[in-house]
C-alpha cells in the first residue's frame, strides 16, 4: 500500500514536471527606440540602432538581425546580424541608398518589429 502511494505520488509529480509550460523565450519582440519618427540618416553612414532590452528573457533561441524597409516593405538588405539582443544596441553601416523619406528598419527575432518612417539622404 505504501509503495503504491509513493508510486502514484512519483507519477503525479513527473506529469506535473512535464506539463509545465516552456519559458516564454520565443515571444521576445523588443520595441525599437532609435531610429525614431523623422530621423534623417545619410547613405553610407554609421548609426547605433537601439531597442528596449529591459524585459529580455534569460534564454533567447532566435538569431537576431536588422533589415531595411522601404514603403513598409522589407528589402533584401541586412544591416546587422548575429548580435546580442540583450545589448539593446548594435552599430549598422548603411550602403549607398537611393534618397527617400519612406525608409525604416525591421528588427527581427522571432517576429519583426518595424521602426517608424525615416529619411535617408
Ligand atoms: C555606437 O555605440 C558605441 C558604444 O557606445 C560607440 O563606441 C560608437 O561610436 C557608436 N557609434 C555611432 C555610429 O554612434
Amino acid at each position: 500500500m505504501k509503495f503504491t502511494t509513493a508510486l502514484v505520488a512519483f507519477i503525479s509529480s513527473t506529469v506535473v514536471a512535464y506539463s509545465t509550460p516552456l519559458n516564454p523565450r520565443d515571444v521576445y519582440v523588443p520595441a525599437i527606440t532609435y531610429p525614431t519618427a523623422g530621423t534623417v540618416w545619410q547613405s553610407k553612414g554609421k548609426y547605433n540602432v537601439t531597442w528596449d532590452a529591459s524585459d529580455a528573457p534569460e534564454f533567447i533561441s532566435n538569431k537576431f538581425f536588422i533589415r531595411l524597409n522601404a514603403g513598409g516593405r522589407i528589402l533584401p538588405i541586412v544591416l546587422a546580424e548575429d548580435f546580442d539582443p540583450r545589448a539593446g544596441t548594435v552599430e549598422i553601416e548603411l550602403p549607398w541608398i537611393v534618397p527617400g523619406d519612406d525608409y525604416g528598419i525591421t528588427l527581427f527575432g522571432n517576429s519583426g518589429n518595424q521602426s517608424p518612417a525615416i529619411t535617408i539622404q
